[in-house]
Formats: structure tokens, sequence, C-alpha cells
């Protein structure tokens, strides 16, 4: 199966994920970035991310080179921002149209859960199949070995599945 992960993260937890996926597909990855810098740092972050998920916002990012038509499985990353996808996802889907793909989504939280977060990834990838997602709670912060762990057996049972 040949397989893409697709990934935003701001502090590098989702990166985190994405990375050890990726070290058990083999696979590419694609990494989202904005083309304005966003401060990582302190309260300001909240109240920057907060705003552009609140306006819907679809923040510039770097242009990314990509046939789709090569990938069967396509794994989406994020960071949860106010219960949902971060921003730069919104230009993503606003770009590209996916469709007829296997997909698995994961996101990372700070302890309150997913929210809308798959809920609005699904209504973006109508046109095609989901696997499976799953969540992680700050991965470098609490718990590395294990969340690594159960990212591992997550992209495993999906892959053999499938
Ligand atoms: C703008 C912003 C909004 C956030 N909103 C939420 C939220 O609604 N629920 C939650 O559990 N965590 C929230 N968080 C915390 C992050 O989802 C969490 O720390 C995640 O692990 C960060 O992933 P990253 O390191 O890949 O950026 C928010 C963080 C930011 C910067």
């Amino acid at each position: 199966m040949r397989t893409l992960i697709i990934f935003y993260s701001l502090e590098g937890n989702t990166r985190f994920i994405a990375n050890v996926i990726n070290e058990e597909l083999q696979g590419d990855i694609i990494e989202l970035k904005p083309k304005k810098k966003i401060p990582s740092k302190g309260f300001r972050k909240f109240l920057w991310g907060g705003k552009q998920v609140l306006f819907n916002e679809k923040p510039e990012i770097e242009d990314i080179k990509v046939d789709f038509a090569k990938y069967d499985l396509i794994v989406f990353g994020t960071p949860v921002w106010a219960s949902n996808f971060a921003p730069v996802f919104n230009t993503f889907f606003q770009k590209y149209n996916i469709r007829d793909k296997k997909i698995a989504l994961f996101c990372c939280h700070g302890g309150g859960g997913e929210g809308k977060t798959f809920i609005k990834f699904k209504e973006q990838l109508k046109e095609n199949i989901f696997l499976g997602e799953t969540l992680f709670q700050d991965p470098l912060k609490k718990d590395k070995e294990n969340n690594a762990l159960s990212a591992k057996k997550w992209i495993n049972e999906i892959k053999n599945d499938n």
C-alpha cells in the first residue's frame, strides 16, 4: 500500500506522532507550513490560532508538490485548535480535492479531546473511505514512549487489515 502522511504541527507533538507513524509505513510525508509564522510560545498562540479557527481563516501555506494519484492511503494529522483541525487545513482543502482514497485521521490535543476535529475532516473528505481515527494527549509532554507505541499499534492494525 502506497502511503502519504499530511500533517501540521505548531509545537512538535503532531510532528512527533507523524514521524512515528511513517517509520511504520515507510511512505511519503508532507508537513503543511503557513507562510506567516505563528507565535508558538506563551498565551499569544491561543489568541492567534483561536481567531483563525473562529473566523474560518485560510492562512497561506508554502507550496507542496504532491501527486495524490500515487497513494492508496492518506493519513491526516493535526493539533486540535478550538475543537477543530488547524486552519492550514482550510487552505489545503480549498486547494486540493481528495477522493477515492483510504483515509486515517489522528490528532493531538491538550486535554479537551478531539472536539469536532474528526467530524470536520470527514466533511471535507466525503468521497473517501475512512479506516480509522485516534488521538494523543500532548505526547511530547505526557508519556512519550507509550504514545509512540499506541501510534505504531494503531497504524499497523490499519495497514494489516487493508
Ligand atoms: C490555538 C490553539 C488552540 C488549542 N485548542 C485546543 C482545544 O480546543 N482542545 C484541546 O484539547 N487542546 C487545544 N490546544 C492544545 C493543542 O491541541 C495540543 O497542545 C497539541 O498537542 C499541540 O500539537 P502540536 O505540538 O503538534 O502543535 C490548542 C492549542 C493552540 C495553540
